[in-house]
């Protein structure tokens, strides 16, 4: 294990020397513990000794700007702008492949192989395509230069800066059997978990969400501020070797290469005898691909030797040695019976297609997600038209196509509707924006209700007395019109909806009485306001400590907040300018609710410990176990009750249970005291 030694501050007198010295460790610990963990999913160190790491890194650079390397790993977390991408021509241009959709195109391209050869045997070496944006990264001298994208295949844009912070590219490689400049291809891609956080994330926030991870992640590279892309946590497979001096026989052996060299290389590939043996790789993959991180859409097929890749050569678009085979999307073809149109807490309307139940990817599926009236539009929808289905990337499925010719000649085409179906209202559209708005925020019954929701949410109000029916029954009986509402709610007006008894009516109230002490941040987020996410709602609690002074900022000063907009600060100038809105705040107040941030509290609080998992055990000297447990949250880090092999740090006391202790030390986790935990927080 590497020695840890990050804690010291940068002494403005240390020499060049000195700080080379240092820098070059900090950089191969902070390597080391990367590929560790990204490569072989282990750690050494916690998350917080790592950051420790890291930061020290990016202060020495900072006064010793001369000293930062290309390969530096301070790099990973971005902060680089890159005003407009540079245009880079490829040594070897970026092909295509050819497409194969059936057993029978794929045994054509067998014999086509075969043909090629002249009789000689042959291998194939089957790899699963990945669903990404195709990259291409040159290393000379066993570090990483440059990063571009496929562009038209024959240039693409020098997308560097962004590439360094995707953690499995490695930035330097160590030692190594590599010749002295290569060049290595494969593909970024945002994994499936991340997209779906993403989109919580934006969901919650009241923003559009994202259509999927592919164009995300092609996006995300075409960024210029570097630290977002960092944040957006993208990966990279790697499937292609070359340069001029690479010297294998076979495909197989410089995928070896690269995964020897610390590439990371996605471990769904096999090695094929036969085109018999092909069609079972990609028959076994079918199911199994929707395991991987990323979305796949098909198999790519590789003649193994490099010689006969070489005798074979290229068309002018793709290889001869090589082809994908594209997987179907599962469809289904059925009836269009109606278009509903759903309203969201926001005022968003969402088209979606009613269809006669339809057995597709083993479920029976009754609806199609439309997104909005343009989505209508290209797919020219009429009433009764047979349409086809698909479940592809995204969880709902969408309608792909109309079969034209079975249409009837009356069949009537779907108009988008101008009124909201719910409250009447005249719908809007705002410029720019794909969605249809109904602007009736206080009258309209789902958009009450929703903020309801939204504000009651475990991350908002907390309140879990509560349901989404039960908010639909108050509002029904005329009891629930806004959040400010619930604070006025009576025992007497719950017991009469139906199902609730003395004790759940108590209950409910109860909940509603005990979310007043729920900090302010969280209030802020509950309240709704368009843009203005979990995290947004922090930075904003913090930086203006109570609603008031947050009411009183204007478009100019919020902008000038970190990491504020101005699609949100119009947002909140906006949703503050409607007396409505004020009268809320106001009666929220006199109800008792948390509108400015608990200002002892904000002292000792700070995010040293974010990132690291506790345990507590034992009997302490200087805290109780629930003041430790706060303690540690206020300082931004998690307790936990189990251990495990991820844990960051065990806080033993008086009293710790043997078994416990066993645990901790078979796994490694570093075990401190509360005097320890107390020396961490001087840091703060
Ligand atoms: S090999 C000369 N292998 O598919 C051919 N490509 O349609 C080199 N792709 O631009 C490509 N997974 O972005 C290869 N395992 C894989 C792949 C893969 C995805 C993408 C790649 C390429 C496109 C070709």
């Amino acid at each position: 294990m590497y020695k840890f030694a990050a804690t010291q501050k940068v002494n403005s007198r240390m020499t060049k020397d000195q700080a080379i010295d240092e820098i070059e460790s900090l950089s191969r610990q902070i390597e080391y513990h990367n590929q560790l963990y990204y490569q072989e999913s282990r750690t050494e160190i916690s998350d917080f000794d790592f950051d420790q790491l890291l930061h020290r890194l990016i202060k020495l650079e900072e006064q010793f700007p001369e000293l930062k390397k290309a390969d530096s790993p301070s790099q990973r977390v971005g902060g680089a702008i890159t005003k407009k991408f540079d245009t880079v021509v490829h040594k070897y241009p970026m092909l295509s492949l050819g497409n194969t959709y059936s057993e029978e195109e794929l045994s054509d391209f067998d014999e086509r192989v075969a043909k090629g050869l002249e009789g000689e045997q042959y291998e194939y070496f089957c790899e699963m395509k990945f669903d990404g944006v195709a990259i291409s990264l040159t290393y000379e001298k066993g570090i990483l230069v440059r990063a571009v994208t496929r562009g038209d295949g024959t240039q693409g844009d020098d997308v560097t800066a962004n590439a360094k912070t995707i953690r499995t590219i490695p930035l330097s490689l160590g030692e190594g059997d590599y010749p002295e400049e290569f060049e290595v291809r494969g593909e970024v891609f945002m994994p499936n978990q991340v997209f779906q956080e993403l989109n919580a994330q934006k969901e919650a926030a009241g923003e559009e969400k994202l259509a999927n991870p592919r164009n995300t992640a092609s996006g995300t590279m075409k960024m210029q501020d570097s630290s977002i892309v960092a944040s957006r946590k993208l990966d990279c497979y790697l499937y292609y070797l070359l340069g001029d001096k690479v010297q294998y026989e076979s495909h197989e052996q410089s995928i070896e290469a690269l995964e020897r060299w610390g590439f990371n290389v996605s471990k769904s590939y096999s090695k094929c005898a036969t085109i018999e043996q092909v069609q079972n790789y990609i028959k076994e993959w079918d199911q199994k691909r929707h395991e991987l991180p990323v979305e796949t859409d098909g198999a790519v097929i590789k003649v193994n030797s490099l010689k006969q890749q070489k005798r074979l050569g290229f068309t002018a678009k793709s290889p001869r040695w090589a082809i994908s085979y594209k997987y179907k999307a599962e469809s289904a073809i059925t009836r269009l019976n109606n278009i509903i149109y759903q309203v969201g807490r926001t005022g968003s309307i969402t088209p979606v297609a009613e269809l006669e139940p339809v057995l597709l990817a083993g479920t029976t599926v009754k609806r199609a997600s439309l997104h909005n009236a343009n989505e209508i539009e290209r797919l020219d929808l009429h009433v009764g038209d047979l349409v086809s289905v698909e479940k592809g990337g995204e969880i709902i499925p969408k309608i792909t196509g109309v079969q034209m010719d079975q249409r009837l000649s009356e069949a009537e085409k779907f108009e988008f509707i101008h009124e909201c179906p719910e409250c009447g209202t005249e719908l809007i559209r705002i410029e720019g924006e794909a969605n249809h708005y109904c602007p009736n925020d206080i009258g309209c019954p789902p958009q009450i209700t929703g903020r309801i929701e939204h504000f009651i949410h475990r991350k908002a109000m907390n309140i879990d007395s509560m349901g989404e029916q039960t908010i639909k029954l108050l509002h029904d009986k005329g009891f629930l019109n806004n959040i400010a509402d619930l604070y006025d709610l009576k025992v007497d007006q719950v017991l009469s909806l139906e199902g609730f008894k003395e004790l759940s009516a108590n209950n409910l109230i109860n909940g509603i009485e005990a979310s007043k002490s729920v900090p302010f941040e969280q209030v802020l987020f509950g309240m709704g306001i368009r843009f203005v996410g979990r995290t947004v709602a922090e930075k904003l609690a913090l930086h203006y400590k109570n609603i008031d002074s947050l009411m009183e900022a204007t478009h100019e000063q919020l902008v000038e907040v970190s990491e504020i907009g101005d699609r949100i600060a119009t947002s909140v100038t906006g949703y503050f300018s409607e007396e409505s809105n004020r009268v809320l705040v106001e009666r929220l107040k006199a109800a008792g609710l948390q509108f400015s941030i608990d200002e002892a509290k904000l002292e000792n609080m700070s995010d040293v410990l974010v990132g690291n998992t506790f345990v507590i055990s034992g009997v302490f000297e200087k805290y109780g176990r629930d003041e430790l447990k706060q303690l540690i949250k206020d300082n931004g880090g998690k307790v936990v009750s189990s251990i495990s092999g991820k844990l960051s740090y065990l806080v033993a006391g008086d009293k710790m249970g043997p078994a416990k202790l066993e645990k901790a030390q078979k796994l490694s986790v570093a075990i401190i005291s509360e005097v320890e935990l107390e020396e961490m927080l001087k840091r703060r």
